[in-house]
């Protein structure tokens, strides 16, 4: 039996292991400074957190979740994304007693998508949430939180950061009815797929990459015609301050994002260097949506980031960062030196190597094919004379050192 990995999986090692390791890094150096906790909720949770927050008409409900009936007839799903897990946790654990309480987290999302560059069935997200204040500085801080995090990590890609507002939710429902109404009209000329979305979630016919659809749309009514002034104020208010801190922005009428519980705001940082997979990070408002799961009635907001979308996008980064050093040993008989060595090596924090192959050359051909700098050798002249030899392979200059003379010449 040849065992493979299942479709839109992967493996992450090497190199991108070490991407990962940054973003995490980086994310978690961001969110400290602003007073973001870090929050780990469990991978499946019960169907019913989904199913309807996220929009019964939605694709990622209608085809995309994987649920399963565990053995005494529970439904679980494999979380497809983090918000609702994190509410759900912030109510179980009685986190929204203090208010705003501000969270963040990353971990593996699971979605049954058609893979291809970009798009995997599991993937990771960096998760931001704030959950209490509908005041528009928490919306201008997460945007401000992505920017930088993005800056950091992507400092030479073209990104561009989309807004758009859908009111609240009456104004939502207002307009998805004329929506309905207009798409109606010109149902001949939509796509299959739109037709499909005309009386159950006409607003992703907005999305389309259709050219029928997309002709369509550009003449369908905007949002904009039916907001409420306080939603004008905050959308208003937004932009100002975006500006004032020379965070440049498209204003995306048609911007409307695939889950159901949006209000407000909605944002999305894109770029034109991954193919059809281009948006890097997406997020908006949800007021209502904690009430719906059983919490007080308080407004929420935050973002998400496909991390294998960023690490596409990260500079490689060839070289090993971790080893240091290579040990080479030429004989078992010698192993209580090595031993005596690699615990030296580790209490002065030094990565080293060795590769179980008592044969000098070998052992100089891996430390050459890693491009390590020097190997330390242990063969019968050290093991006699209670020596190291350590050669740098760059120069070809060897030294014989005492255990205690190493970690200088290590370091230098
Ligand atoms: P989302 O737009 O569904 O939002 O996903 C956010 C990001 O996750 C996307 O922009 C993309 O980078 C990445 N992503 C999504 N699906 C895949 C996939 N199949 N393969 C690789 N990467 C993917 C949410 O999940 C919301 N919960 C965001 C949010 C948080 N809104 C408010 N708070």
């Amino acid at each position: 039996m040849k065992i493979r990995s299942a479709r839109g999986t992967h493996d992450i090692f090497g190199n991108d292991i070490l991407k990962l390791n940054k973003i995490e890094q980086t994310v978690s150096n961001c969110a400290y400074l602003s007073g973001f906790k870090q929050i780990q909720t469990p991978i499946f949770e019960f169907s019913d957190l989904f199913s309807k927050p996220l929009g019964e008409h939605s694709d990622v409900v209608l085809k995309e979740m994987y649920t399963f009936k565990d053995r005494n007839e529970d439904l679980l799903t494999l979380r497809p994304e983090y918000t609702t897990p994190m509410i759900r946790a912030a109510i179980s654990n009685n986190l929204l007693n203090n208010l705003p309480l501000k969270l963040f987290g990353f971990g593996p999302m699971f979605r049954r998508e058609r893979p291809q560059k970009g798009r995997y069935r599991q993937f990771n997200q960096i998760n931001f949430e704030i959950f209490g204040t509908s005041d528009f500085f928490a919306d201008v801080e997460l945007i401000l939180i992505s920017n930088e995090i993005l800056k950091n990590l992507l400092p030479s890609r073209q990104i561009n950061l989309h807004i758009n507002t859908l009111g609240t939710k009456e104004n939502l429902l207002t307009y998805k009815k004329e929506l309905s109404k207009y798409f109606l009209d010109k149902k001949h000329k939509l796509s299959e797929d739109s037709k499909n979305k005309i009386h159950t979630n006409p607003l992703r016919i907005l999305d389309s990459k259709e050219k029928d659809d997309i002709e369509i749309s550009n003449k369908a009514p905007s949002i904009h015609e039916y907001l409420s002034s306080e939603s004008k104020l905050h959308y208003e208010n937004i932009k100002k301050s975006l500006n004032m801190q020379n965070i440049k922005f498209i204003e995306d009428n048609k911007l409307v994002r695939g889950l159901d519980y949006y209000c407000n705001t909605v944002f999305e940082f894109k770029t034109n260097e991954l193919g059809a997979q281009d948006t890097l990070l997406g997020g908006g408002r949800y007021d209502g949506l904690i009430g719906l799961l059983g919490g007080p009635d308080i407004p929420g907001i935050g973002w998400a980031a496909g991390i294998e979308r960023i690490s596409m996008l990260m500079e490689t980064n060839t070289k090993s960062e971790n080893t240091i050093v290579h040990i080479a040993v030429t004989d078992i008989k010698y192993h209580n030196k090595l031993i005596e060595i690699t615990q030296y090596l580790k209490s002065i924090k030094v990565p080293f190597f060795w590769n179980y192959k008592y044969n000098l050359k070998k052992s100089l051909s891996k430390a050459n094919s890693e491009k390590v700098k020097k190997i330390i050798i242990i063969g019968e002249n050290e093991f006699k004379g209670n020596f190291y030899t350590i050669k740098n392979l760059t120069s070809g200059k060897q030294f014989e050192l005492q255990i205690s003379q190493i970690g200088d010449y290590i370091n230098d």
